[in-house]
């Protein structure tokens, strides 16, 4: 949630954090602002809105193009505390106007803090967590003879409670600014003309490929020529800084109308990318996980957590354990499982899925199983992020940057993962016939082929979206892995289009959620695995029965759901325990072209955030 950018160098600041918060504005963008110091004056220009209003305005005052600027911090905000609005956007000045901070987290002690400034004297301007930050940072720093901004940041974050990640200017310093991170993303560039630093990697490639990554409690003084870390207790620490090595290209649209319908046509190649290096002679090949059969056998759970889309993954992920490993799967959303007192042993295995390896409550709940003994392993697309560095093995996704907010190819990448490590504990625990785990390794191997395919057909899907994308309500029923499908294709559905949507078990509809089938409702059917046909045909007839329009997404050969169906989506031949790789596909194409014939904005979607690194 929130993007942050900091900047000190030879070059124009302006145009820098401008560019970088636009490299960030999928981590929210209900408003944008930046801070600048001019001579010697500090400067905060912030709108609420997109930051192409921001932008429009630094233009349009003439500041953009005047120049002369070398030093600031900028932000783009999804709201936490306080509606958007101009004044509860970043960065918050101080009192006296000489500190300007920006954050991204969750402040909280801010309702003591503030209610202690306020005793001081301090004047409160916005509704925000963040702008405690600012007064107790000018509250230490005039509180010393000399001020001293490192100093004063390094005392504030010893009263403050929650996670951020901070940048601080001050007027009297033009020669650095602070930085300050606890749970939520911040990295330092180093460049040859300046420093940097950003939540996420790809708003500082156009600039360097030089990068640290903080740690939590760290914080950072970063000069144009230089940059000092430290711990909370200000301690001096050398960190050698790591080179980033994908393609810039890769966060760019590269022709596409929107991030969204270039990520899904990169799900071929991602899912490749993330399988091939680990299939070895028809084996699976997994050095990341050093797990025994002795390990697997002792194992008394495996817990799968994770939000979102990832939690969707997940619930694919209990099914693939559980058939083929024959040991016993709880899939929890992170924010629950942190707070049901769950049952984890040392004899427990968490399975920690996240694209972006920062989202706060999926960390939280991999903190927790940690302590209460589980072995925990990410399965996360963002090299290094934190859940990647404080798992205890890491299994990576290769999807490569995804921007759209909604999330397409690290849900494919994120079910081959699923694929290869319940694959590899059978193969490990003895459990698969050879030629069962042949069979399954050549359909694992095919995907990315059918995913082709799949793409090939889009327009298809394209044709039934302009017939249904007036709909007021869209309903998705599926049974075993179709069910899982389903939950993942009714979301994406909803996260872009705003439709309201729900997704089934087709043998659950009945207990009441059917009394909101009527004439003309659409409902969408995913009827990928042969054993459950019979009785998936059978929900059909109900909604049917009760006026529904179905749109099949089938594969195999039956030509009975034909009989039934309104509308059928055929997908390529595939083993059944492989569909919902690709059945999910076509879902997200549908979901997308239902968004574009709304115009809706697909990949900034109202009240979504990419990374939420809040509770
Ligand atoms: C947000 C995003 C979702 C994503 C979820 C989990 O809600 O909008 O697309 O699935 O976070 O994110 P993660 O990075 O942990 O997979």
């Amino acid at each position: 949630m929130c993007g942050i950018v900091g900047y000190i160098g030879k070059g124009e600041t302006l145009p820098i954090l401008i560019d970088s918060l636009g490299k960030l504005e999928y981590r929210g963008y209900d408003s944008a602002g930046v801070a600048f110091i001019d001579g010697d004056e500090l400067t905060v220009v912030k709108r609420k809105g997109r930051l192409s209003v921001l932008a429009d305005e630094l233009t349009a005052s003439g500041r953009m193009a005047r120049g002369g600027v070398h030093v600031g911090v900028g932000h783009t905000r999804w709201a936490t505390h306080g509606a958007p609005s101009d004044e509860n956007s970043h960065p918050h000045l101080s009192n006296s106007g000489r500190i300007a901070v920006v954050h991204n987290g969750i402040i909280e002690n801010f309702s003591e803090l503030r209610a202690y400034l306020i005793s001081l004297g301090y004047v409160f301007r916005s509704d925000t967590d963040t702008e405690v930050i600012s007064h107790l940072v000018e509250h230490h720093y005039t509180g010393r003879e000399k001020g001293n901004l490192l100093q004063s940041v390094l005392e504030t974050i010893q009263e403050i409670e929650g996670t951020y990640a901070l940048g601080v200017v001050c007027s009297d310093s033009p020669d650095l600014f602070v930085a300050a991170r606890k749970d939520s993303p911040l990295v330092i560039g180093l460049g040859s003309d300046g420093n940097f630093i950003a939540s996420d990697i790809p708003a500082l490639l156009q600039h360097t490929r030089e990068v640290i990554i903080m740690e939590d409690r760290e914080v950072a003084e970063i000069r144009s020529n230089g940059v000092r870390l430290f711990d909370a207790l200000g301690h001096g620490i050398q960190r050698q800084p790591i080179h980033i090595d994908w393609d810039v290209d890769a966060a760019e649209k590269g022709g596409y109308e929107h991030f969204m319908i270039k990520e899904i046509h990169e799900e071929p190649k991602a899912v490749r990318d993330t399988i091939s290096p680990r299939i070895r002679d028809g084996r699976i090949v997994l050095p990341e996980l050093p797990w025994t059969r002795e390990q697997l056998e002792a194992c008394d759970m495996i817990h799968i957590i994770a939000c979102g889309t990832a939690y969707h993954a997940g619930m694919v992920g209990k099914y693939l354990f559980e058939h083929l490993c024959r040991i016993p799967v709880s899939v929890d959303v992170a924010s629950e499982f942190r707070y049901r007192d769950p049952i984890v042993t040392d004899r427990s295995i968490a399975i920690i899925i996240s694209q972006s390896g920062e989202t706060l409550d999926t960390l939280v709940a991999m903190r927790v199983a940690r302590e209460k003994g589980a072995t925990c392993i990410g399965i996360v697309n963002v090299v290094g992020s934190s859940i990647a560095r404080e798992a205890d093995h890491v299994v990576y996704t290769h999807a490569g940057p995804e921007i759209a907010v909604a999330s397409t190819k690290a849900y494919n990448t994120q079910l081959a993962a699923l694929y290869l490590l319940p694959l590899h504990a059978a193969e490990c625990m003895g459990r698969l016939p050879e030629d069962r785990d042949r069979q399954c390794v050549d359909a694992l191997l095919s995907i990315p082929g059918k995913l082709d395919s799949v793409l090939l057909e889009k327009e298809s899907i394209q044709r039934f979206a302009s017939l249904h994308f007036n709909a007021k309500s869209i309903f998705f029923i599926g049974r075993g892995l179709d069910y899982a499908l389903s939950m993942e294709a009714s979301l994406k559905l909803k996260e872009i289009s705003y439709i309201h949507s729900e997704a089934y078990p087709g043998g659950e509809l009945k207990h009441g959620t059917i009394a909101l089938i009527e004439e003309g409702t659409l409902v969408v059917c995913p009827m990928t695995q042969p054993a459950l046909l019979d009785k998936m045909l059978g929900n059909v007839r109900e909604v049917k029965a009760r006026g529904a329009t179905v749109l099949g997404l089938v594969s195999g050969t039956s030509n009975r759901p034909q009989e039934v169906c309104d509308a059928l989506f055929q997908l390529p031949e595939v083993d059944a325990m492989f569909a919902p790789i690709l059945a999910v596909t076509p879902a997200q194409l549908f979901a997308y072209y239902i968004a574009v014939y709304k115009g809706c904005d697909v990949d900034k979607p109202r009240n979504l955030a990419k990374s939420v690194t809040v509770e």
